[in-house]
């Protein structure tokens, strides 16, 4: 049956990426150009995440990060994140037991303690529910900057250096990640931004080293199943050279 559906849609499932990121963006300008006010941009973007991670289970993609408030987002009007973190508390609790179903790990990256207690106390109970599950993680970065999280590694790295658990000669790169948020987790493979904006706004940086990038046009609230499944398909046609020469 699986296989149907990767022949169906013309997809080697042996090169499917195995951790996709996505900057999910657009939401406001899809609900302007709409006449609406940008909470209907919100709320009808909280389908095409459900929409997504459907899809990158049913592709059996192990890893999907969502990029979706990030800390310079905090500078937006009250209102705004006010709303924002509404509407996740309500996506957390209607979602939690279709993650659980379909065996999807939840995750959070990024400064969880700065959310609204009840968001966190919401987001706590979905993790807790999901936490053995293996099928799939769904990392959400909240309150997420890349610079954030290499700050704070530092920071902690440094104070261990200070109290004499690790010597700066024995710090590398895999050691540096160790104290990222996506600690344990492959590099995403591929990173998808949404809205045409050519730019990474400070998410995942250190991680995206040798990310291959797509940049859809599309309005979050307007992206689907189809379009996604055409940027895996473009995926798989890149040559991904780590720096290196390929051999033919
Ligand atoms: C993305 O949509 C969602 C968040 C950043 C929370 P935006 O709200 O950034 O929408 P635009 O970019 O203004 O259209
Ligand atoms: C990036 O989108 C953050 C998220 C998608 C959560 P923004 O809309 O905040 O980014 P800029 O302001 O266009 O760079
Ligand atoms: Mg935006």
């Amino acid at each position: 049956m699986k296989s149907n559906l990767f022949t169906k849609i013309n997809i080697d499932p042996a090169k499917l990426p195995g951790h996709v990121a996505i900057i999910m963006d657009g939401n406001g300008r899809w609900a302007k150009k709409k006449l609406r006010n940008r909470v209907f941009g919100h709320e009808k973007g909280a389908e095409t995440v459900r929409e997504v991670i459907t899809t990158c289970r049913e592709l059996k993609i192990k890893i999907l990060t969502l990029y979706a408030f990030s800390t310079e987002n905090w500078s937006r009007p009250e209102k705004e994140v006010n709303t924002l973190m509404k509407l996740l508390k309500k996506f957390i609790r209607s979602e939690k037991d279709e993650l659980h179903n379909k065996s999807i790990k939840l995750n959070v990256i990024g400064q969880k303690e700065r959310l609204p207690i009840d968001v966190i106390e919401e987001l706590d109970l979905a993790i807790e529910q999901t936490k053995d599950n293996t099928a799939m993680v769904l990392n959400l970065a909240l309150s997420y900057g890349a610079r954030e999280e290499i700050t704070r590694a530092v920071r902690k790295i440094a104070y261990e250096a200070k109290q004499g658990k690790l010597f700066p000669e024995d710090i590398d790169e895999e050691m540096v990640s160790k104290y990222f948020y996506t600690a344990g987790m492959p590099d995403p493979d591929l990173l998808i931004r949404t809205s045409g904006e050519m730019r990474v706004s400070n998410f995942l940086l250190w991680q995206i080293a040798y990310s291959e990038l797509f940049i859809s046009e599309t309005l979050w609230p307007d992206f689907t199943r189809d379009e996604f499944i055409n940027i895996l398909r473009d995926y798989q046609k890149r040559d991904r050279r780590f720096g290196k020469v390929l051999c033919s």
